[in-house]
């Protein structure tokens, strides 16, 4: 039997979808123990420059409020035609405190405006997941899922932009359309996660 202590981390996600990927993903990878989010600590402005810088936000301040080490991710939607957009903006697209439907109209209604209906209309979603510990480190992870942009929505599964994602390992499904399952095992958090779960472990040893 090992004597080490199992690693207590501080999700900074609040979502229950999200929580339950990320605690299903970390304890298949290493000895954890995972801590919800005390509920008076306030939600941190993600006003960083890019996804990392983000992830480490939310991070940093679960440490400060907790003193414990806490893991924090950071997800954008790249779309090629659109030069990147909406990327480190993707959660508010279509402006502050919209509903996801408003962003994926949004989203739609600017590639329609692009020449050739915004042409491949090629996209991924891009994860940085992130633990950043009280002695002032950090480990993080990058996850990606590339696919294209459909021209309407599909399905009614995930969250976000899942109805108009439809991965490139996939049959032509969006996100959406999939069971849980189905979408982390090829998703960009799913990827971070895992990827994250690695690095952690062998950090343990
Ligand atoms: P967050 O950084 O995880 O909060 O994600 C920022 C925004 O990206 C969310 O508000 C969603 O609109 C979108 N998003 C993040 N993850 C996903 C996903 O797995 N599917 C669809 N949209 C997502």
């Amino acid at each position: 039997m090992s004597g080490a202590a199992p690693l207590r981390l501080v999700l900074a996600s609040a979502n229950p979808d999200k929580v339950a990927e990320i605690a299903a993903v970390l304890a298949g990878a290493l000895d954890v123990e995972l801590i919800p989010r005390p509920g008076n600590v306030p939600d941190v402005v993600e006003d960083g420059a890019t996804l990392l810088d983000n992830a480490r936000l939310k991070a940093r301040a679960l440490v400060a409020a907790t003193g414990l080490p806490a893991v924090a991710d950071d997800t954008g939607l790249e779309v090629d035609a659109l030069g990147g957009a909406p990327g480190v903006y993707s959660a508010r697209y279509a402006g502050e405190g919209v509903t996801y439907a408003d962003n994926v109209h949004k989203l739609l209604i600017e590639l329609a405006a692009r020449p050739a209906g915004g042409g491949e209309r090629t996209a991924r979603f891009r994860t940085v997941a992130l633990a950043a510990f009280p002695d002032g480190t950090d480990v993080w992870a990058e996850g990606a899922a590339e696919g294209v942009i459909a021209h309407q929505p599909a399905g009614d599964a995930g969250f976000g932009y899942d109805p108009v994602f439809a991965p490139r390992e996939s049959d032509g499904r969006t996100f959406a359309e999939m069971t849980p399952d189905e979408k982390h095992a090829i998703s960009h958090r799913g990827r971070a996660f895992r990827s994250l779960g690695a690095a952690l472990a062998e950090r343990q040893r």
